[in-house]
């Protein structure tokens, strides 16, 4: 146990910073056994505090070797915590000296300067940047930046932010290079990197005719795998002009590749840096997805250079306020640049089976926290997918030309200042004219509303009434909420036509351009009049709002939405709901059960006979809902019970429809040569949605894979086939997944796949993930190796996770207990699967809960651990 108990942060204590820092001058020393920061900060009084006051600098395992004011020493100075504190200061205006030792070569938790792969990086979001220099490490505090990096030669490329403005040699076969960046930014988009390293390069010319150079730094046996992020980055720069009339500010672009790095990628001034895994791709290693990935986060990363770092956030409480938007941008660039409606479904799927999850669970927060005891455990699906729900919300109440015209007022009001969410939602409100006070509700509540909707046609009048209730669960520290403001897009499909009717409304709430009735109350009622047949209300079309939709549709409604909606999401949605449905009436054993089953067997065999359907809809209309989503609509859960349920119905639509199964199949059969396009991907979506449904009809169909492997010459297929042939888990997978990684293991991320396809195959158990963890392929210290084994096996394999008698769950602590020590934003993240022990059957929870304890009881638990865990264990949330 700690014998401390951190200190929570409250958004309410905000406090102006008392000091500016004009300028930074750094100058970093890389040597084998330290590395010497030298720093020359400009400060100068925040004028709104009327009297001088005391110097806060923060650091964090900085080895203090000088400091001076002014040029003199300062005697009296204290450092408490990650505080250094200075008397305050004879004049507003004075420049601080300071060195420092750190040690990067020891530096594991991958947050200020460490080494990766014999390559020296820097990770400074959240609050990296007080593990290299003592600096106000806050992100209202902008500075102008020079910095000098001095390494020796084997170093060959020595970058940072900004501009290239000097090199040169420098004694003891040493070398350096200056960079300075014009634009002022807080200390966490602050980049330095030093390493042997190649780079591709390109040009960008801008909008106004500028010509960037881009470039893309990578270790050199990693130079064939550059070209597509390199492709995705020019596709990004035009989007943000067309899209947002945002052009790039510097004179250069950069992009670094690292193996160890704690989340996908980093938008520092001018210098991204990325996990591999994120960023390099080939058309031999690469998967569909893999690609779909890349691309959309290097679009994220560079759009953050006007949503983040030209506007940035005032405080960490404002996280959704860089990131929320920055999502929503990158998702609309990639369904500007692929299939919207895809992109939907994918997007609203990942949200509702793990940010719903999270709200609903004891780490449930708003978008805009108002406390945290570690900020890097707030860079959650909460902050950022349902914040891009949040700013989505606002396009959709707007409309895009409203919209782009607040964000350019936004962008120019705001231009090189550290701002808040309110900021952002005013400029939305001052350029519509919309009210969007009660708007702001969705920054400061957390919890997933529930809209309850009934519907009801009056012939005679020719009405449809809809009549709309909101509520929302209570949430750790929020037992009350008031109702939201919902964007609710909707339409009617008619009964007998089948087509969308017309109609008009008296309500001032409705949008009709639009088609969006924007819900203000607890309770309302819409009536649509000259409506002329009876309709199945199309609800929430596009997923208009992130919330829980309660209508009773009948099965036939259902049916009629699946079949008809104009809507492609709605129509999708749809058939999420029968689904679910079906699988939950055979968790809860109830009669209508074979009913529904019979309906859901008859919708697909229509969508599979469809010709007209793209086929990556249809692979998206024919997948059932996930397990981890289903375990979320009931209580208590077996998760073995769960996945015993949904592989029966797999099964029972695998034989039903074997048929047509076996045409779906051959119809999409490999033909050309592979390339990441959209007939092709959707082809082979459908083609593994096939091929799965197949193996759980027919036991030898696991054949079927094991010649799709064999055959394939993309890794798109042979990776879904690997998974789809691990179902049955057989000699020939031990020996084909053997050759795999003989063929692939010194290729990074092929190694990290393998892993994970080992750690998630479901007829893995805890003991063979614990032989795994000692294999040559893993390693503790790097975070890709551990999400795929570690993360694999607890959240991508229920069965193997939850069997054995709570074995699985003693391996993760166990495993987060090593973590915590050795990165501890890895170890708090890790204990995602335990945070959601309430939903299991007592056994479970209590063998869940037994090891929450048990972490708890470590005592160098780190701020990270402690607070997902104790937050968990709190028995006031239950
Ligand atoms: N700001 C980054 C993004 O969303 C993510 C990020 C935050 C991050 N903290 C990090 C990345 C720590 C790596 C390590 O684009
Ligand atoms: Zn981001």
């Amino acid at each position: 146990m700690r014998t401390d108990t951190p200190q929570i942060i409250q958004l309410s204590d905000y406090q102006a910073p008392a000091y500016w820092v004009d300028t930074t001058q750094l100058t970093v020393s890389i040597f084998a056994e330290y590395t010497e920061v030298k720093a020359e900060l400009r400060l100068r009084a925040n004028d709104r505090y009327t009297t001088l006051q005391p110097i806060v600098l923060h650091g964090v395992g900085l080895d203090l070797k000088s400091l001076a004011l002014n040029g003199q020493t300062v005697p009296d100075y204290e450092i408490v915590g990650e505080e250094l504190r200075l008397p305050a200061p004879a004049e507003g205006e004075f420049t601080l000296h300071t060195v420092v030792h750190i040690y990067p070569t020891t530096n594991t938790s991958l947050e200020g300067l460490y080494v990766s792969g014999g390559m020296y990086c820097t990770q400074c979001e959240a609050e990296g940047f007080r593990k290299i220099t003592y600096f106000p490490d806050r992100p209202d505090v902008l500075s102008v930046f020079t910095t000098r990096i001095e390494a020796p030669k084997e170093f060959a490329t020595l970058l940072s932010n900004g501009n290239p403005i000097a090199a040169g040699e420098l004694a003891d076969d040493r070398h350096f290079a200056e960079w300075h960046d014009p634009f002022p930014k807080p200390a966490y988009l602050f980049a330095l990197v030093a390493g042997d390293l190649k780079d591709v390069r390109d040009e960008f010319v801008t909008m106004s005719g500028r010509t960037i150079d881009l470039r893309i730094y990578v270790e050199p046996h990693n130079l064939h795998k550059t070209e597509f992020a390199l492709e995705s980055l020019k596709k990004s720069m035009v989007w943000d002009e067309q899209v947002y009339g945002r052009e790039y500010d510097l004179d250069i672009f950069m992009i670094v590749a690292v193996d160890h790095f704690n989340m996908g990628a980093m938008e520092n001034k001018g210098l991204n840096i990325f996990n591999s895994a994120c960023v390099l791709a080939d058309l031999e290693t690469t998967t569909d997805d893999g690609f779909e990935r890349i691309e959309a986060i290097v679009a994220h990363e560079y759009f953050h250079n006007w949503s983040g770092n030209r506007v940035t956030c005032r405080d960490w409480f404002q996280l959704s306020l860089k990131e929320g938007f920055t999502v929503f941008r990158d998702a609309e660039f990639t369904a500007d640049t692929h299939a919207r409606a895809v992109k939907r479904m994918d997007d609203v799927t990942l949200l509702r089976t793990s940010q719903f999850a999270e709200d609903a669970g004891p780490m449930a927060h708003p978008i805009r926290p108002d406390s945290y005891i570690e900020i890097n455990n707030f860079y959650t699906l909460t902050v950022y997918e349902k914040g891009a729900e949040v700013v989505r919300m606002l396009h959709t109440l707007l409309g895009a030309e409203r919209f782009r015209a607040a964000s350019d007022l936004y962008f120019e009001r705001f231009d090189g200042q550290a701002v808040t969410t309110e900021d952002f939602v005013n400029c939305m409100a001052e350029v519509s004219g919309i009210d969007l006070s009660q708007f702001q509700r969705w920054y400061d509540q957390a919890g997933t509303p529930r809209l309850a909707v009934t519907g009801n046609y009056d012939g005679a009048a020719q009405t449809f009434t809809l009549q709309f209730s909101q509520s929302c669960p209570a949430t750790p520290g929020q037992p009350n909420k008031a109702p939201f403001h919902i964007p609710v897009k909707l339409g009617l499909v008619g009964k007998n036509s089948g087509s969308d009717l017309t109609f008009s409304t008296r309500h001032p709430g409705f949008d009709s351009e639009l088609q969006v009735f924007s819900l203000r109350e607890r309770d309302d009622t819409l009536v649509l009049e000259g409506v002329s047949e009876d309709a199945v209300p199309s609800l929430l079309r596009d997923f208009s709002a992130p919330v829980i939709l309660e209508y009773p549709y009948t099965v036939e409604d259902l049916r009629r939405l699946v079949s008809s909606d104009s809507n492609a999401f709605n129509r999708w949605d749809a058939m999420q709901t029968l689904a679910t449905r079906t699988l939950l009436a055979a968790v809860q054993e109830q009669a209508e059960h074979g009913d529904l089953q019979a309906v859901l067997t008859d919708a697909m065999r229509d969508v599979l006979q469809d010709a007209d359907l793209d086929p990556a809809v249809k692979a998206r209309l024919l997948r059932l809902p996930g397990q981890a989503y289903m375990a979320e609509q009931y209580k208590p859960v077996d998760p073995v019970a769960l996945d015993q349920v949904h592989t029966a119905l797999r099964r029972h639509l695998g034989q039903a429809l074997q048929a047509e199964w076996i045409a779906v199949f051959e119809q999409t059969q490999p033909s050309g040569t592979y390339a990441f396009e959209h007939h092709q991907v959707a082809r082979r979506a459908l083609h593994s949605v096939a091929l799965s449904y197949r193996i759980m009809a027919d036991q030898n169909a696991w054949r079927l894979a094991a010649e799709m492997y064999r055959a394939a010459d993309n890794m798109t297929d042979q990776s879904a086939a690997l998974q789809l042939w691990g179902q049955v888990a057989n000699e020939e997978w031990d020996n084909a997944m053997a050759a795999f990684y003989q063929r692939w293991h010194k290729d990074a991320q092929m190694a990290e796949q393998w892993l994970s396809i080992r750690a998630s195959a479901p007829r893995v158990r805890v003991r063979e993930v614990e032989l795994l963890t000692e294999h040559d392929g893993f390693s503790w210290t790097n975070p890709n190796r551990v999400r795929s084994v570690i993360g694999g096996f607890a959240m991508r394999n229920p069965v193997g996770f939850h069997a054995d008698n709570g074995a699985g769950y003693r391996f993760l602590a166990d495993s987060i207990i090593r973590l915590n020590s050795l990165n501890p934003q890895i170890a708090a993240r890790l204990c995602t699967p335990f945070t959601y022990w309430r939903r299991y059957t007592p056994e479970i929870q209590a063998a869940m809960q037994a090891q929450l304890k048990r972490i708890l009881d470590v005592e160098t638990l780190s701020k990270d651990v402690y607070e997902v865990v104790s937050k968990s264990l709190d028995t006031s949330l239950a």
